[in-house]
């Protein structure tokens, strides 16, 4: 029998680096604490979220039940049934029947996920969003590279860049310019159909990357110029919809899928779940395309074959294994995701509206902040009803210092991480302030010719679930604009 861990030590194993608590603040590197943290106003779930009250409790109770299980059963096949029971649980929460013959799979997090697209697809050329828009080790997990020098999940250290046969190459797209306002869509969709028509005519197999939604809050490039390059060359184009932010409604995940599209989820982001977890939603027209190929030997680093839905000959290369510490992460983000999926339309429009009506009111106000554009988002040709994923959830906004003299200068890169740290951990000068956590910066375009950052306040799934007590919502909002007040006072406080 296998003794198990305790949920706190689960839940920091089995992923990359990422996951890792500092020795000494016992937080991972993005400020999150294995414990939940009821001092720290949460309002980063574009980036991590520390795991909530709701979501230590399922993690506890999953805990003891693998461990009651553990003592007439191996770990592989607890950690096998478990998962296979997640799996039903989050396509039944998506909507998904049986009939609509679409799999899942488990990864410790959304870059494994792309890793894993990429190695079981093995497209000759993928084409993304620009890196800074979406997770910093894509670029590496999409082109067969292992996407840090401590990116495994399942133990080993690299000592390759590549981490198996396949190598694919990548072509970025720029969403926004170089004032961080987003491109128009005319002239994405003439850069993307360049590229695609000129690798489609030499005969190369494509994977398009449709960003829904990337960090700054972005769809990209556009749903209809994806539909149109696939049915010009359905047999080369596979589509992947990044979507993990999960900032999409059932009926978007849905939509997508009858596309033959596969989907990313994490239950990390949005969900707002412990850091980190991923899965891929896989319909059949996704895993036709990928039929007679095996995964690496060398993906075992990333991959057990028992996290992939049973019956898929690309898994005959890894071993089987147990992951408890993603299965928990999984669980806890599980716990939001029941609570949310039973809410209403009509239950989240309110507190959504006000949000952004706050922030947005708040930012234009005050002269410490430039918001960020996001146009609406538009998925009209998937042909689903609007629902709340249409509204803005993830707010950028870049921060300047105002002067005495009524001039206001831009943050350098540098002064905004500096900002995103000291509202998380206040420095000995400023003992009473409040903790916020929001998203990290994001490099978004220029001012005065240096570049800037955005910082992210952002709404989450345990946020609306929270928002439906009047009180809480009010709390929320304010914890929103006391932090924007918290980040001027920052600011300002840097003299050079
Ligand atoms: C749009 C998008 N895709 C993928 C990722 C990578 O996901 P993860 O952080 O779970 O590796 C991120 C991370 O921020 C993201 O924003």
């Amino acid at each position: 029998m296998m003794p198990l861990p305790s949920t706190t030590t689960l839940l920091v194993s089995g992923g990359d680096s990422r996951i890792t608590p500092d020795p000494i603040t016992g937080l991972n590197k993005y400020g999150c604490s294995t414990e939940p943290d009821t001092t720290l106003a949460a309002l980063g779930s574009s980036t991590a979220s520390v795991i909530s009250e709701r979501g230590m409790a399922a993690a506890n109770a999953l805990r003891e039940k693998c461990a009651a299980l553990l003592m007439h059963a191996t770990p592989d096949t607890v950690y096998e049934q478990q998962l296979s029971a997640l799996r039903s649980e989050l396509l039944s929460l998506c909507g998904i029947n049986e009939g609509a013959h679409v799999d899942a799979l488990f990864a410790a997090s959304g870059t494994d996920i792309h890793l894993l697209v990429g190695q079981w697809l093995q497209p000759d050329l993928t084409l993304m969003i620009d890196p800074a828009e979406t997770g910093s080790g894509l670029a590496a997990a999409l082109t067969g590279k292992h996407f840090s020098t401590d990116s495994t999940c399942t133990g080993g250290v690299p000592t390759t860049a590549h981490l198996g046969q396949w190598q694919g190459a990548l072509n970025t797209f720029a969403a926004r310019d170089r004032q961080g306002h987003p491109l128009d869509a005319h002239h994405i969709e003439t850069s993307l159909t360049t590229a695609v028509e000129s690798a489609a005519k030499e005969n190369k197999r494509l994977l398009l990357v449709l960003t829904d939604v990337c960090k700054t809050g972005l769809l990209f490039p556009g749903i209809s110029v994806i539909q149109r390059l696939r049915d010009q060359w359905p047999e080369q184009i596979h589509v992947l919809v990044d979507a993990c932010q999960f900032r999409l409604s059932p009926q978007t995940i849905r939509a997508y899928l009858a596309q033959g599209f596969c989907v990313a989820l994490t239950g990390s982001k949005f969900l707002g779940g412990p850091t980190f977890s991923g899965a891929l939603l896989i319909p059949q027209a996704f895993s036709l395309a990928c039929e007679g190929r095996m995964l690496d030997h060398a993906v075992g680093a990333y991959s057990y074959a028992n996290e992939w839905p049973s019956g898929y000959s690309a898994t005959r290369h890894l071993q089987r294994g147990a992951n408890f510490g993603l299965l928990l992460r999984w669980e806890a983000a599980m716990a939001e995701l029941r609570l949310f999926s039973a809410l209403e339309e009509a239950q989240l429009q309110p507190f959504l509206h006000r949000f952004k009506e706050a922030v947005d009111t708040y930012l234009e106000q005050n002269s410490h902040f430039e918001a960020v554009p996001n146009p609406p988002l538009d998925r009209r040709s998937l042909g689903c009803p609007p629902a709340w994923d249409n509204e803005q959830t993830i707010f950028p906004f870049i921060v300047y210092q105002c002067l005495e003299n009524g001039i206001r200068r831009p943050l350098a890169r540098k002064a905004s991480l500096l900002v995103y740290q000291q509202l998380q951990h206040p420095p000995t000068s400023r003992p009473k302030q409040r903790r916020f956590q929001l998203g990290q910066p994001v490099l978004c375009g220029e001012r005065e010719g240096m570049p800037v950052s955005a910082l992210r306040l952002c709404i989450s799934a345990p946020m609306l679930i929270d928002a439906q007590d009047p009180v809480i919502a009010e709390k929320m909002i304010n914890d929103a604009l006391a932090a924007l007040d918290c980040i001027a006072e920052i600011a300002d406080s840097f003299r050079d």
